[in-house]
């Protein structure tokens, strides 16, 4: 439980709040590299932090993310001709560069020297990973460049791709970092039939509704833990929160995956959904089977909710209606009640459909003064209380945690641990990405530890 106050220190976002000076401080996801494919190609439209924005490819291949209105009587950029470097406005004809400034003014004397003294707001941007991220903050502070581990593996090695959210960023955040809701939730099985005994995985699952959660604070967050005990092992799924919305979430066999929820404003977030494999390994066996069931773009794989298992993949999400999900709280997601009475434990399709329907539901932005948090609860608590943390931290002139580039090695990891063994002794080598993990396969078939 929150107080009114705490609440709206971490869920307001726009310029000038306490928690938007914070965010201000990172790199923040703008969008995906390929939605401005080539130099010259149309500018789109975005909204970071409360703020209205376009990004366009200039001539040069540089991206510009840069204010959405024109200086001159506030036409909307998205309409603009995007040539020779620089964006034109349709209104009147004002062309802008990638850093805001006003390189042609084509309907004032040509004497006039008045295009120099008008700017736009503009920010500078990097490209990593497939993403186009932006920097917000004062130009003095800008932090080294987000090279996260799945940002640095080839193309092929990796999938991304965002849908909006209609909730304010933190009930994303922390639906994310709650391990205990995936039982439920996500339970794909008739309610109360229990998973394959057979895996030791399902065995930790079938045992353990109720992980124990524990939390490790690390100088850019933290590492968590959700650990299931068979009795005589424990399964250990490691994941890594990196300040302010990032996460690194086990993958599989040799990968990891992970979200980036983003503010647009205090009412919609992005949501980034990402998967690659450790340096070299073959593709993730996630993207081979999506590949296998349709000729489907590379960026477009992460997007594909499997429907009922098997090969049979959906398409999800809206790439023409701004990456809203076609399933969504106006068609209530297409809820099924008989799947839902007979298959799976909500009767809605995806999983990433299923964490959004939850996380919507809690209204637009969660009123945490009527919550009553429990013993699984504690990833969530430990992120608030370090998030409040670091807005004062930034409000009395330091560095807030995650900014140092102390997460490009990080990897998240599940495995199995002989129930002696404590699980982050067990892991860190792993998790810091130091030595090499082994799958949950090695480990159960006698490989491991
Ligand atoms: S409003 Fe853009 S040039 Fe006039
Ligand atoms: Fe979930």
């Amino acid at each position: 439980m929150l107080t009114q106050e705490q609440n709206e220190t971490l869920c307001r976002v726009g310029p000038g709040t306490p928690m938007g000076d914070m965010m201000r401080r990172f790199w923040i996801p703008a969008g995906l590299s390929w939605e401005v494919p080539e130099p010259d190609s149309p500018p789109i439209t975005i909204k970071l932090l409360g703020e209205e924005l376009v990004a366009f490819r200039q001539t040069d291949g540089r991206v510009g993310v840069v204010g959405a209105r024109c200086a001159h009587r506030r036409a909307h950029l998205f309409w603009g001709r995007n040539e020779e470097n620089g964006l034109r406005c349709v209104y009147h004809g004002w062309k802008f560069d990638c850093e805001g400034a006003c390189v042609d003014m084509p309907s004032e004397p040509e004497e006039s020297n008045f295009k120099d003294k008008v700017r736009i707001p503009a920010y500078p941007t990097v490209e990593a990973g497939g993403v186009i991220w932006a920097y917000m903050g004062p130009p003095e502070k800008k932090p080294a460049p987000p090279l996260f581990e799945w940002t640095q593996v080839p193309a092929t090695h990796r999938g991304i791709s965002k849908v909006w959210q209609q909730s304010n960023w933190l009930q994303a955040l922390e639906g994310g970092i709650d391990s205990s809701h995936t039982n439920f939730l996500h339970g794909g099985l008739p309610p109360g039939q229990k998973h394959d005994d057979s895996d030791v995985m399902g065995r930790a699952r079938n045992l353990s509704l109720a992980p124990v959660i524990e939390v490790v604070p690390t100088d850019y967050g933290y590492i968590y833990a959700g650990i299931r005990s068979t009795g005589e092992a424990n399964y250990v799924r490691g994941y890594h929160w990196v300040m302010p919305w990032y996460q690194l979430r086990p993958g599989g066999r040799a990968g990891s995956s992970g979200h980036m929820w983003v503010p647009m404003d205090d009412e919609n977030t992005m949501v980034y959904n990402m998967h690659y494999t450790f340096g070299y390994a073959p593709a993730p066996e996630r993207s081979l089977k999506m590949q296998e069931a349709g000729n489907v773009p590379i960026w477009k794989r992460d997007a594909l909710e499997p429907v009922g298992g098997g090969n049979e993949f959906k398409e999800d999400v809206d790439y023409e209606n701004n990456f809203r999900s076609k399933r969504n709280m106006d068609n209530k997601y297409l809820i099924d009640r008989e799947l839902q009475r007979n298959e799976t434990f909500t009767g809605i399709t995806g999983i990433n459909v299923q964490d959004r329907a939850v996380q919507e539901s809690m209204g637009a932005v969660a009123d945490r003064t009527l919550e009553r948090l429990g013993t699984t609860d504690r990833a969530i608590i430990n992120a608030r209380r370090t998030l409040l943390k670091a807005v004062k931290t930034v409000q009395d002139g330091g560095e807030p945690p995650g900014v140092a580039p102390t997460y490009y090695t990080l990897r998240s990891v599940e495995t199995v641990l002989p129930q002696d063994v404590p699980w982050f002794e067990g892991m860190k080598g792993w998790l810091f990405g130091l030595e090499e993990p082994k799958t949950v396969m090695e480990v159960a078939s006698g490989g491991g530890m």
